[in-house]
């Protein structure tokens, strides 16, 4: 007889989270997805999620669980869902300080909490509530959008590597082995950090330019300066990589470029956020390598100039009509240490 698939919790109701649960789901995995957008949760709670791929559909049934605030303060109630073997992150980075505890709540004692978020310091937050034992880093190259509550879009393919520690080893071997049989193209690392360190090259570089200039990925192309800016962003990440001894194997100012081009079409995840009025991710992506370059003696001028245009473009999204124009990145990067 089969063994039965272990369950899975997947922290978050956004469009990866709905992705990767929606396969796991597929393989035979009872998946609760766990988060804070009510809406998501109730058309999940009713009909499953519906997955979109080209012209074709599939909807698979899901368990959800509400984390909302307690309007009294009081903590987030895991209700009555059991500790999971496996917990994948996927919130956004600004919501890892509030949920670390709950993640540490919803994994079992001797469970494995992966971050596939972007940016950097979810693993260091995730930690300090759950251990380090229990928390594994990993990248994710799939795409995908939300297409209503409940509904996701199928991106591009992509890959989801997890980096193994001693302690995390024979976890991270064996969710690499689930998630391979759920149809996902992942492998295991022992070095996980130039991994994390391009995707944060690539993200530094599309992110805030999309979001800042409202256009979908290809569209940083049509134009010398924004590719100049992309470069620019992607050589100072790899820069300060360097700096701190992570090879990254690649030149990632090509590889941000060859990603907006095979992603043409998408708006990225920044976009997205700021489209809905919604935090962005910007101090966990160019703020983090700012915040880094200071510590190893590298400047990030341009990185600096993204960030602060996004941190006043959410803070003050009224008052700067689009279309945003890229001359004004170009001087506050010459402003900018
Ligand atoms: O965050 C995103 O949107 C994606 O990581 C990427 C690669 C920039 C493509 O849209």
């Amino acid at each position: 007889m089969n063994e039965p698939r272990p369950p899975i919790t997947i922290l978050g109701t956004g469009a990866l989270a709905m992705r990767f649960g929606a396969m796991l789901a597929r393989a035979g995995h009872a998946v609760t997805l766990a988060g804070t957008w009510a809406e998501g949760l109730a058309a999940m709670g009713g009909r499953g999620i519906e997955v979109v791929e080209g012209h074709d559909g599939w909807r698979v049934d899901v368990a959800t669980l509400s984390l909302a605030l307690p309007a009294n303060g009081a903590n987030v109630s895991t209700g009555d869902v059991p500790p999971s073997p496996y917990l994948l992150v996927l919130v956004k980075s600004h919501q890892t300080p509030r949920l670390a505890p709950v993640a540490a709540r919803l994994a079992a004692p001797d469970g494995l909490i992966v971050t596939l978020q972007n940016g950097l310091g979810n693993a260091e937050c995730l930690a300090a509530s759950a251990g380090p034992d229990r928390v594994a880093v990993g990248v994710t190259t799939l795409g995908a959008a939300v297409a209503g509550p409940g509904r996701v879009r199928v991106g591009g393919d992509g890959t989801v590597t997890i980096g193994r520690s001693a302690a995390t080893a024979a976890r991270v071997d064996a969710l690499v082995d689930i998630l391979v049989a759920a149809g996902i193209d992942a492998a295991a690392t022992d070095d996980i950090a130039p991994t994390v360190w391009r995707k944060l090259a690539v993200n530094c570089a599309i992110n805030p330019l999309t979001a800042y200039l409202g256009v979908p990925n290809g569209r940083l192309l049509d134009d010398p300066r924004t590719i100049a800016l992309l470069h620019a962003a992607a050589a100072e990440v790899a820069a300060v990589a360097a700096a701190l001894g992570i090879p990254l194997d690649a030149d990632v100012a090509a590889l941000a470029e060859a990603v907006a081009a095979r992603t043409a079409d998408n708006r990225s995840s920044m976009l997205q956020d700021t489209d809905r009025g919604a935090p962005t991710e910007i101090d966990a992506i160019n703020g983090a390598v700012v915040r880094a370059g200071k510590v190893v003696g590298v400047e990030t001028p341009v990185n600096a100039a993204l960030w602060q245009a996004i941190v006043s473009l959410t803070a003050d999204d009224a008052a700067s009509p689009r279309p945003r124009d890229v001359g004004s990145l170009i001087e506050g990067a010459a402003r900018c240490p």
